[in-house]
């Protein structure tokens, strides 16, 4: 059962990654190293009270257990977004916050002996866990190789730049990184006054975006052609993902291979409820029953009644609120991170779970 209480924890240091994102390190004390330990491509959730209000927010770890001693998140602003620009324009070194320890299913199972494939996709600040899934199977496994395809908007946008050049050399022959920028800055030359120049760039990568003849036709020309296992991490904008999964798709690769994490958000979810039904749920071995409202999702009834939950990006992303039904069932509007065995299991997301039978016993105690 995952610890999903928060602790108190200092800010170490805070350094930017670009001129929208930052990265926080955390001062993780003895007491709490155990519940900190971590795996690559997992997150924290943070809680902060702003303006009043409470708001929880999902941030994977960039750090990598085996490479870094630090444990590190790395936040981009998004525009008009709450706990984002918090982070980014407020908190200070020093600064105490709230934080659950590390979650989620973005990962794999690592071994020494291991010859395999890695390929991560990522966009914009989807590169935190693929960044520490690259360094730690670049580490732990000496023969597998990590192929990144990393897409930014422009030179500006692209974090850990520096980090993932060194990264390529110390891990030479076995980690590849390739950039591509939708919009790399352009240097008018020539013309008069410039008028009639032609476009030309100092950016001597790719350009475009990830498409999925682009991703199709980056695995064919790394691929190994031995028949060595291979994994996919995706994790970027909506249209990346798609794009690649399509790709991945056509090629016929097993589902259980394809590994997704996604950061965006969802609203409404719940909308569809009708109310009336009744759900039971054990939580830290606590019982507790609340008969739903209108628009309301099983998570909402049960922080209605105080019932404390747990919860993070409260959007189907994360896997915080998952609990497993005992009875009764529910239909689930928004799952992005639960896989198939795991919901043919029993297991749901209780932020997107709407009841489909009068009553649904559940416990978050799993
Ligand atoms: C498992 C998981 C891991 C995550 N890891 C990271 C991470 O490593 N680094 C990171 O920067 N973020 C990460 N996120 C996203 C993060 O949790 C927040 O959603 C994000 O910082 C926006 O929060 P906010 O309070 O600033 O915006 P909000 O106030 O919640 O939203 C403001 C507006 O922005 C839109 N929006 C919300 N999130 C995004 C987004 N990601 N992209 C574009 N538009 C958005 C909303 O729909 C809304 O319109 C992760 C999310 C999940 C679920
Ligand atoms: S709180 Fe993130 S999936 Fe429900």
């Amino acid at each position: 059962m995952s610890d999903t209480h928060f602790y108190p924890i200092k800010i170490k240091a805070i350094e930017p990654a670009t001129d929208q994102a930052v990265v926080l390190s955390f001062d993780i004390t003895s007491d709490l190293k155990e519940k900190f330990q971590y795996q690559h491509g997992q997150y924290l959730t943070l809680k902060f009270n702003i303006n009043g209000k409470e708001e929880r927010r999902a941030y994977s770890l960039c750090s990598s257990q085996v490479t870094d001693t630090d444990v590190k998140i790395g936040v981009k602003r998004v525009k008009n977004g709450k706990v984002s620009n918090h982070i980014n324009t407020v908190l200070k070194v020093g600064d105490t916050i709230d934080v659950m320890p590390p979650q989620g299913h973005f990962t794999v199972a690592l071994n020494e002996d291991n010859k395999k494939d890695y390929y991560l996709f990522g966009g914009g600040s989807g590169i935190t866990p693929l960044l520490s899934i690259l360094k730690s199977v670049a580490e732990v496994e000496p023969k597998s190789r990590v192929f990144l395809f990393y897409q930014n908007r422009n030179e500006d946008s692209i974090m850990f730049e520096a980090e993932l050049t060194a990264l390529q050399s110390r891990y030479s022959g076995q980690v590849f990184v390739t950039h591509i920028l939708d919009e790399p800055k352009a240097d008018k030359k020539g013309g008069v006054f410039g008028m009639f120049a032609k476009k030309s760039y100092n950016w001597s990568g790719e350009i475009g975006r990830i498409d999925s003849n682009r991703a199709s036709k980056y695995i064919n020309e790394n691929r190994s052609g031995d028949g060595r296992p291979e994994e996919f991490f995706l994790c970027g904008p909506d249209g990346l993902m798609n794009a690649v999964e399509s790709a991945l798709k056509n090629k016929g690769i097993d589902e259980k291979h394809l590994h997704r994490e996604v950061f965006s958000s969802a609203q409404n979810l719940g909308a569809a409820s009708k109310g009336g039904a009744k759900i039971t749920a054990t939580i830290s071995g606590k019982q507790y029953a609340v008969v739903l409202q209108p628009k309301e999702t099983v998570l909402e009834g049960l922080m209605r009644v105080n019932a404390d939950p747990p919860f993070s990006c409260m959007s189907g992303a994360c896997s915080t609120c998952m609990a497993k039904v005992i009875s009764g069932s529910v239909k689930m509007e928004r799952c992005l991170a639960l896989d198939k065995s795991e919901v043919e299991n029993g297991f749901i997301l209780t932020c997107s779970s709407i009841p489909t039978s009068d009553e649904v016993e559940i416990t978050y105690d799993v």
